[in-house]
């Protein structure tokens, strides 16, 4: 029997390596990510674990972004124990944490990003006084064996991301647009340039490549340049803005799939309270 009450949320600690990255294995038939960014997110702090009898049973992070976002993500309860209430009481810790936060600076505004058909973690956003601000579509195809090399961009600023009005995704990490994040995309993502298009390529583990100009061009002349990025990679993954709907049929029609199957609707959406 499940006992939440014997469930407490802390900081983490370098010990919870271990156990951080068993819990993960559970999630997404293994396919976390979180155990290959746990050498950033423990010195970045703001990142916690709930612990069940000295096991890891769930975990969140909170990481500040650029322009006064303070961005949720890594909510993660092991497979076993989900159901039980564990991902609330990681959500009202942070929630907590991020409020003493904004006390001290009431300019943060509170920030996600989730999958359309996660709806735990939308009925709980809901909860908490989260809305959607933003959408996007999320395809993913299998690699080609073509490579050509793009040209990479290093001297820009913001005004690249003027398709973008509000927020620029970075793969599921979706930062303001707006002069104080060029240096948060310069160290963390790459800007590149074919014959028809530009491109930033980023995000935490698993890449993305966010189309910067509407993909009015022949998009299967860029696979062999997306390719390139991923170098071995056995698959391309990219995000298009809602605003360029459209195109959705001739990227389908490429081979570009929701996880779940064809997309009509936005799948990828930012949330903010
Ligand atoms: C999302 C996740 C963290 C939730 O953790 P959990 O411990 O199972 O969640 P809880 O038991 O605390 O339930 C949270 C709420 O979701 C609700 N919920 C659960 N399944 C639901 C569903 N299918 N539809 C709507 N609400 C649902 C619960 O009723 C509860 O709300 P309530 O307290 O108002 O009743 C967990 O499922 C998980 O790790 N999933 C995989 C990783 C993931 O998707 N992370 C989020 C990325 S943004």
């Amino acid at each position: 029997m499940f006992h939440l009450d014997q469930c407490n949320v802390r900081i983490v600690q370098d010990q919870d390596v271990k156990g951080l990255i068993s819990m993960s294995k559970t999630i997404w038939d293994g396919h976390d990510y979180i155990p290959t960014i746990l050498d950033k997110w423990l010195p970045d702090g703001h990142f916690f674990v709930a612990e069940y009898h000295g096991k890891i049973v769930g975990c969140v992070k909170l990481s500040l972004f650029p322009d006064n976002s303070l961005w949720f993500e890594g909510l993660r309860v092991h497979q076993r124990y989900q159901g039980k209430g564990i991902g609330k009481l990681l959500n009202e810790f942070a929630f907590n944490y991020a409020n003493t936060l904004k006390s001290l600076n009431p300019l943060l505004s509170f920030e996600f990003c989730t999958y359309y058909m996660n709806h735990e973690s939308l009925h709980m956003a809901k909860a908490a006084g989260f809305k959607p601000v933003k959408k996007y579509y999320v395809f993913e195809k299998r690699g080609v064996r073509k490579m050509l090399e793009p040209t990479i961009i290093t001297d820009f600023d913001i005004s690249l991301f003027k398709q973008h009005k509000d927020y620029i995704p970075c793969g599921w990490q979706a930062i303001h647009n707006n002069p104080a994040s060029i240096d948060w995309i310069k160290s963390k993502c790459t800007v590149f340039q074919t014959p028809q298009g530009v491109y930033l390529y980023g995000g935490l583990s698993q890449k993305n490549v966010l189309f910067l100009q509407e993909p009015k061009y022949d998009l299967r002349k860029e696979l062999p340049y997306f390719q390139y990025m991923y170098g071995a990679s056995k698959s391309i993954e990219i995000i298009i803005a809602s605003k360029w709907k459209k195109h959705l049929d001739t990227i389908q029609a490429l081979g570009f799939k929701d996880w779940e199957g064809p997309l009509t609707k936005p799948n990828m959406l930012v949330l903010r309270k």
